[in-house]
């Protein structure tokens, strides 16, 4: 068999326990009836494209309606690319390559100028155009002492939210935090509800169900997080692990650091994700305390329609710099482009100046919300600078207060 004999077509609703059936196989999992539930919802929602040899569903990829925040506080419609499944027969033949090109062309057709996705393996999808373009990284605490601080945390009192009432009391003040971080998806009341506040754990049954914490009225600040009793025998204390929280104010983040790290009956704090620049990672007064464990990209971008996203963010400082952007996959993209830009205005047209910087569309990707400097860009050799000075004046343009950040991984 080859690629060619297969066929791209929609998944049609009846069919998708069978893309599920493909996904749990390469997947190696065998969800709970719930969780199948959820999953077979989850998809009904998507877009939802298929591989099919003969009559066989050989290939799946789904992809969630997402809006993304970008620069400057607007907003993009950006598909969230999951599911990706290739059956272990049929591997290696190009499947994969043709699923994601019939979602370029849906994308073109829908206007969305961007994909994303969260890779299962970094090596997979740089081929096909995606940089990462937020990272994230793991913070454990050791919290069988008091969490030492540099700032007085906000003195007004913390209150427990109903995890049924939460979405109502946090939606207004995420979508702040939103225009403030780009990078974020929007959440959908149904969102908070199955990925945040869902009773059980899918990864950890010994883990509570969410506690949500916030402070102030209107929300200046809230944590979701889950804890799990300590081990005598094993001499393990009891974990706190926080899924997500936001904080409008360092004060406020201390408050909130403050009370994960004072729970009875713990001894660690664990926090997934965290923004790079996170200001805990400054205001605590001691780091062996506070420790990074992790770091690794969380976001993958790809452009779909460079010119449309960049149209939609906004620049820092002005820019007028060509640009070679070499993009094999989307050969629209692809070509020397005179980008004009500043806090006033944007223009982005063909040109047949002598280009300034050349970089591939996967690397564009994962600059183009300030997460990869250009100039780092250039000093790994993936980037070339042709004019002195472009990269830089590039990067001034691109940069924004807060790094880009994701929080909900799909
Ligand atoms: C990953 C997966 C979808 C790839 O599907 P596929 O149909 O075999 O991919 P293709 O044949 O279209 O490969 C396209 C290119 O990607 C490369 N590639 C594919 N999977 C790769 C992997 N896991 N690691 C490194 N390279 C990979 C191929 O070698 C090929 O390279 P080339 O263009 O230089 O020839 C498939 O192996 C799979 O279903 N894996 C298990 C589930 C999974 O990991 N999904 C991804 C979730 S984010």
């Amino acid at each position: 068999m080859s690629a060619r004999s297969v066929q791209i077509r929609t998944v049609p609703e009846s069919e998708i326990q069978r893309a599920l059936r493909l996904a749990h196989l390469v997947f190696h999992e065998s969800p709970e009836s719930d969780q199948r539930r959820h999953q077979q919802e989850l998809l009904s929602r998507c877009l939802r494209i298929g591989a099919y040899d003969g009559d066989e569903l050989v290939g799946f990829a789904a992809a969630l309606p997402f809006s993304l925040s970008v620069p400057g506080g607007g907003e993009l419609p950006c598909p969230g690319l999951t599911f990706v499944s290739v059956a272990p027969t049929h591997r290696r033949r190009g499947v994969l390559s043709s699923l994601i090109g019939e979602l370029y062309a849906r994308c073109a057709e829908q206007g969305a100028p961007l994909v994303a996705l969260w890779a299962s393996e970094a090596s997979i999808y740089g081929r096909f155009g995606f940089g990462p373009a937020t990272y994230g990284t793991t913070v454990e605490i050791d919290s069988r002492r008091a969490l030492a601080l540099r700032v007085a945390p906000d003195p007004r009192p913390l209150r427990l939210v109903d995890p049924g009432a939460a979405p109502a009391a946090l939606a207004p003040f995420f979508e702040a935090t939103r225009a403030r971080r780009a990078g974020r998806q929007a959440r959908t009341e149904a969102w908070w509800r199955e990925e945040w506040l869902v009773e059980k754990d899918e990864e950890d049954d010994e883990l509570s169900p969410p506690r949500v914490v916030a402070l102030g009225d209107p929300v200046a600040g809230y944590a979701i997080y889950r804890t799990k009793p300590g081990d005598d025998d094993a001499h393990t204390p009891g974990l706190v692990r926080v899924d997500d929280l936001e904080a409008e104010s360092a004060e406020v983040a201390a408050t909130l650091w403050s009370y994960l790290t004072a729970i009875d009956l713990t001894g660690r704090v664990r926090a997934w994700g965290r923004p790079l620049d996170d200001p805990l990672l400054l205001f605590a007064a001691d780091r062996d305390q506070v420790r990074v464990t992790a770091s690794f990209p969380s976001l993958w971008v790809r452009l779909v329609d460079v010119r449309a996203a960049f149209a939609a963010r906004t620049w820092a400082a002005p820019v007028d710099v060509v640009l070679a952007v070499h993009d094999e996959r989307l050969p629209a993209n692809a070509g020397s482009y005179r980008l004009i830009a500043s806090p006033d205005g944007f223009s982005y047209a063909a040109t047949e100046d002598a280009p300034d910087l050349s970089l591939e569309a996967r690397d564009l990707a994962s600059a183009y919300m300030g997460a990869t400097p250009v100039r780092a860009l250039v000093r790994a050799g993936l980037a070339a600078e042709h004019t002195p000075g472009a990269a830089s004046m590039l990067d001034a343009a691109l940069h924004t207060e807060l790094l880009p950040h994701t929080v909900d991984a799909f």
